[in-house]
């Protein structure tokens, strides 16, 4: 009697293990059947255009016509579970836990889910591309969506030509759940609207008014298109928490040494601090932005942002040679309680490294912000900056980044010592692989 309880026992244990496996199989088996094209119908996000015109009262779209935002939505939940294709799709360790298949089985590990996130928690970056600056853009933004862990939110201004463009490469993005974007046209207010696009190269300008012209965005990361992310966003979003009750905006400097400075050499205006600072990466509180009065040397009165903006290009504009950049100096020289500033690693350029390296937190804790500025991207002068973006484009979702990214990064960088730069390439992967080895850390805690 007692061993026929046995073999029951044993026969409904086998029983258990096999609808187990059956299972899984299956999921696995719907996985692999399910099509990786593009426009698959399975496939769970909808693109939607809505017809919100961005461009408000006074502003004039520069480039024209159009002035809608493309919008992007997701679908409602209960969608999303039906399809189990998503899961091919994405990476596993990002997937929402609501969705089906294998992950859902097996896996039941608290993930960030683009649709329950408040809007306060996403992270919003701006950039601003105009002209040839397609390809440079969209390759920044997919490392912004290969290493953050929040959700992010982007905003592209851009010329009307690049919209559809944009739209093509952006859809076709795996790992949707991890950002949202919005096209906008570029535009400046409508008095001066010329004399504001031409300021040193064309739309660079449009920086300035992004307080005004996402007047209910709270925070912003503003960053050049030519900028490629080797840590996490949430990292640099972070640093908002830091500000002190003055502070309004973060940035590094524009030199570490005073001695191949430019703007204290050169500059024909007031600058911020010893070197002066760089707004190719610009984190902005804009609330604060839009609330503060600027002191200032045109008027004893204090003037808001969207006041300061025109005096300062009249009275300056024989002045300046970076245009805008030039006048965030003189705002933050006569506001220097409002600035935070981050160290260079957070915004490493071709400088800190080709007049000998002089950026110290980058050779301690590697580049965190690379930023190739006059086109090093795209030529052969430095290839160290060059392998970097080439890695990163090279890449493609969803495949082992130690094998597909970082070790032929590390070959590539390898051929480089040669250079100024490549000399000291071991700094431009210490950030790359920590970051690397952080997304693998959590993928296995995730499990
Ligand atoms: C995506 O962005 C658009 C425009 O900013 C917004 O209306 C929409 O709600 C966002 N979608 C999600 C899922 O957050
Ligand atoms: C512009 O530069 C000239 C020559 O250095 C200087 O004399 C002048 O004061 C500057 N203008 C302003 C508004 O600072
Ligand atoms: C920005 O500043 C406002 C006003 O001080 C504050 O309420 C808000 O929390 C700040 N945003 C962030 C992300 O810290
Ligand atoms: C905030 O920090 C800045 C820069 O260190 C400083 O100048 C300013 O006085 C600080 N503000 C307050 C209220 O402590
Ligand atoms: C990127 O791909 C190109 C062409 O396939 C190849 O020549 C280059 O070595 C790759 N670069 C890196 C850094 O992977």
């Amino acid at each position: 009697m007692r061993r026929l309880v046995r073999v029951a026992l044993l026969c409904l244990g086998c029983g258990l293990c096999s609808l187990l496996y059956a299972f899984s199989q299956l999921a696995l088996s719907l996985e692999q059947e399910a099509p990786r094209r593009q426009g698959d119908p399975a496939f769970p996000v909808r693109r939607q255009l809505s017809g919100g015109d961005v461009v408000a009262g006074g502003w004039r779209a520069v480039a024209g016509s159009a002035g809608r935002g493309e919008r992007t939505q997701l679908q409602p939940m209960q969608e999303r579970c039906k399809h189990v294709s998503l899961s091919y799709w994405n990476s596993y360790w990002m997937l929402p836990s609501d969705v089906c298949g294998k992950n859902c089985f097996w896996e039941a590990a608290p993930r960030y889910d683009f649709l329950k996130t408040k809007p306060s928690e996403k992270m919003h970056l701006a950039v601003v591309a105009c002209g040839e600056r397609l390809e440079e853009t969209v390759t920044m933004l997919r490392s912004a969506i290969i290493f953050s862990i929040k959700p992010l939110q982007f905003h592209i201004f851009a010329e009307d030509t690049l919209h559809s463009d944009f739209k093509g490469k952006l859809n076709s993005l795996a790992y949707q759940e991890k950002f949202n974007y919005t096209l906008y046209p570029i535009s400046f207010p409508t008095e001066n609207a010329g004399e504001w696009k031409k300021l040193f190269k064309p739309c660079a300008s449009q920086r300035l008014f992004l307080p005004l012209i996402l007047s209910d965005v709270d925070s912003l990361l503003y960053v050049d298109t030519d900028i490629l992310f080797l840590r996490p966003v949430d990292d640099i979003w972070a640093i908002l928490k830091k500000f002190n009750s003055t502070q309004i905006a973060a940035m590094a400097p524009e030199h570490e040494e005073p001695r191949i400075g430019w703007y204290n050499r050169f500059a024909r205006h007031p600058y911020y601090g010893k070197t002066g600072i760089n707004s190719g990466v610009m984190l902005m509180n804009m609330t604060r932005i839009r609330r503060k009065y600027f002191k200032n040397d045109m008027t004893t009165v204090r003037l808001r942002w969207e006041e300061i903006l025109m005096p300062l290009l009249k009275k300056y504009k024989l002045n300046i040679t970076w245009g805008d950049q030039d006048l965030l100096n003189i705002m933050f020289f006569h506001n220097p309680e409002s600035l935070f500033v981050f160290p260079c690693q957070w915004n490493y350029r071709p400088d800190h490294c080709i007049y000998g390296s002089n950026c110290q937190e980058a050779e301690k804790e590697g580049i965190f912000v690379l930023h190739g500025n006059r086109g090093v991207y795209h030529d052969d002068k430095q290839p160290a900056f060059r392998a970097l973006y080439d890695a990163i484009k090279n890449y493609s979702f969803g495949d082992d980044l130690v094998k597909a990214l970082l070790l032929p990064l590390e070959l590539e960088l390898q051929k480089t010592q040669h250079t100024y730069c490549g000399r000291i390439y071991k700094v431009f992967i210490k950030q790359l692989s920590k970051s690397i080895k952080d997304i693998y850390d959590r993928r296995s805690k995730g499990r």
